[in-house]
């Protein structure tokens, strides 16, 4: 019998009284969940174990896991947590492995539930649906499941009520949707995992993950690739992974084609990826494609986010604040802020420090493509508009430095967006390296770096901080910015 046809009412509702019946659950996966009447008992009602088979390779994360065990052993009252990282960073398959560790503490079950905040070709689930389907697993009969969200939520708090049960709300696209399936019992251990920091959700613990650190990103590549590397192989393995951005998935797909080939070397692998104009093209295998996985949480974006943040890919530099966001998209600072923000909260940016946002490097890739497929005139605009705000920036900094060496005269008012106001001279000089000299900025195809003399960090490695240095138009977006380093 599959889920789409009707039950038999009274033998589902024997076996769960008396024990005698089963629902079992055969499903193949998630997508296909069959019952079966007539097959001999798997588990009595009330027992499910619906988690994923265990990741092949699970690598590393043991400080998250040893968090997510720690967390699930404390007694008293629902623990909810949620696991949140951007598209391809690991998140389904952590709380996977966590479930497959805390099994034997869950003797009620384990129930996995697919949310398809980010599935392709699919809707994200509606709680009042997965609401009627858990319910009928566990054995209610179909016309005996309410109408209403709020009765079938009941419903399913009071069938959890004094049960141990471990639940994995996976890919969840927000709190209105999981709210629903949260259950009451104090025994019960909630893991959600999700594209977007669950901010809004009451009570729930956060685990932001991360990309894999270099050691355990090499690792998972080399275990993946089934090779046995030594010397420069190895080597070539941690830049192979560098170039992936440490994230799991890339890694996986990558590693995926060389284990697909025997005679490839990874040195040549590595080689190639590195070479190649179009990484992101490099990371698919059929169905799976980091761009694909980035598309899904770029298509999520409201228009005015999509905008942001694919023109943050004609910003040069590694990281940028809401100042140079507002001038790239022409907004005041006050919605830049906001949209920075909801960038932050989505994984498609992370803070490197209070008020500071950067891309990770394929996510820039990947905003890049999504730039050029917009006008030309307007790429242009907003690069013109970014190089003002540094001009600007630039000038109020030297402005601030001179007051120091000799007494200057009042600023004057910038004419583009708001400008950082340096309230230390450090401050001042940090932005005076970052930014281009203002006397040739204006609206310039080019302009030099002149570092203030004496400024040590201007002396370090970087290509802003080289004498001679330029920031010109161009650069890997079309209409982009890039940063020309002389010979040295
Ligand atoms: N620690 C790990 N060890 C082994 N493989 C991993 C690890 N983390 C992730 N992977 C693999 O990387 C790929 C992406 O991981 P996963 O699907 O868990 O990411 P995700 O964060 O859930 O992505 P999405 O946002 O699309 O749901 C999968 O093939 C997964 O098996
Ligand atoms: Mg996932």
């Amino acid at each position: 019998m599959t889920f789409h046809e009707e039950p038999d009412p009274r033998r589902e509702h024997r076996a769960r009284v008396d024990g005698s019946g089963q629902i079992t659950q055969v499903g193949r996966d998630y997508h296909q969940t069959i019952y079966a009447t007539s097959a001999p008992a798997r588990a009595p009602i009330g027992l499910t174990d619906t988690v994923l088979r265990d990741v092949a390779g699970f690598t590393g994360r043991e400080a998250e896991l040893g968090r997510i065990v720690e967390a699930s052993a404390g007694a008293g009252s629902i623990a909810i947590h949620t696991v949140d990282g951007m598209p391809g960073v690991g998140k389904t398959a952590l709380v996977t492995r966590a479930a497959h560790l805390l099994a034997g503490q869950f003797p009620d079950g384990r129930i996995f539930i697919r949310l398809h905040g980010h599935t392709p070709g699919q809707r994200p689930a509606n709680p009042a649906d997965v609401l009627a389907e858990q319910l009928v697993q566990r054995g209610i009969p179909p016309e005996l499941v309410p109408g209403g969200l709020d009765a079938r939520a009941a419903m399913w708090r009071d069938q959890l009520n004094d049960k141990r049960v471990l639940l994995v709300l996976d890919d969840a696209t927000g709190p209105t949707q999981v709210e629903p399936l949260l259950p009451a019992a104090r025994d019960c251990f909630v893991l959600i995992t999700s594209r977007r920091r669950l901010v809004a959700l009451e009570g729930a613990v956060p685990l932001a993950l991360d990309v894999l650190p270099p050691a355990q990103a090499t690792e998972l590549f080399i275990r993946l690739a089934r090779r046995n590397p030594v010397g420069a192989e190895v080597e070539a393995a941690a830049e192979a992974v560098r170039l992936c951005g440490h994230l799991p998935l890339a890694i996986a797909l990558l590693a995926g084609r060389l284990a697909h080939h025997p005679a490839w070397t990874i040195d040549r692998l590595t080689a190639e990826f590195a070479d190649s104009q179009d990484r992101l093209a490099e990371l698919r295998a059929g169905e799976r494609a980091v761009a694909a996985a980035f598309d899904l949480s770029y298509r999520d974006l409201p228009v005015d986010q999509q905008r942001l943040f694919r023109r943050l890919g004609l910003h040069p530099g590694s990281d940028t604040d809401a100042r140079a966001a507002a001038a790239l998209d022409g907004i005041p600072l006050v919605a830049a802020r906001h949209r920075m923000e909801m960038l932050y909260t989505d994984h498609l940016v992370d803070e490197t420090a209070p008020g500071r946002y950067r891309l990770h490097d394929l996510l820039r890739t990947y905003a890049r493509s999504r730039v050029a497929e917009d006008p030309a005139a307007d790429r242009k605009e907003a690069t013109a508009r970014l190089l003002d705000h540094y001009a600007h920036a630039a000038e109020a900094a030297g402005r601030r430095l001179a007051r120091h060496i000799r007494p200057g005269g009042p600023p004057s008012a910038p004419s583009g967006p708001d400008v950082p106001e340096q309230a230390t001279v450090e401050g001042a000089l940090a932005c005076a390296c970052r930014t281009p000299q203002p006397s040739r900025l204006r609206r310039p195809r080019r302009c030099r770096l002149r570092p203030p003399p004496g400024c040590s960090p201007c002396r370090r490695s970087g290509p802003l901080s080289a004498p001679g240095g330029a920031l010109e138009e161009g650069g890997a977006a079309p209409g982009g910015i890039r940063v020309r380093t002389p010979m040295r």
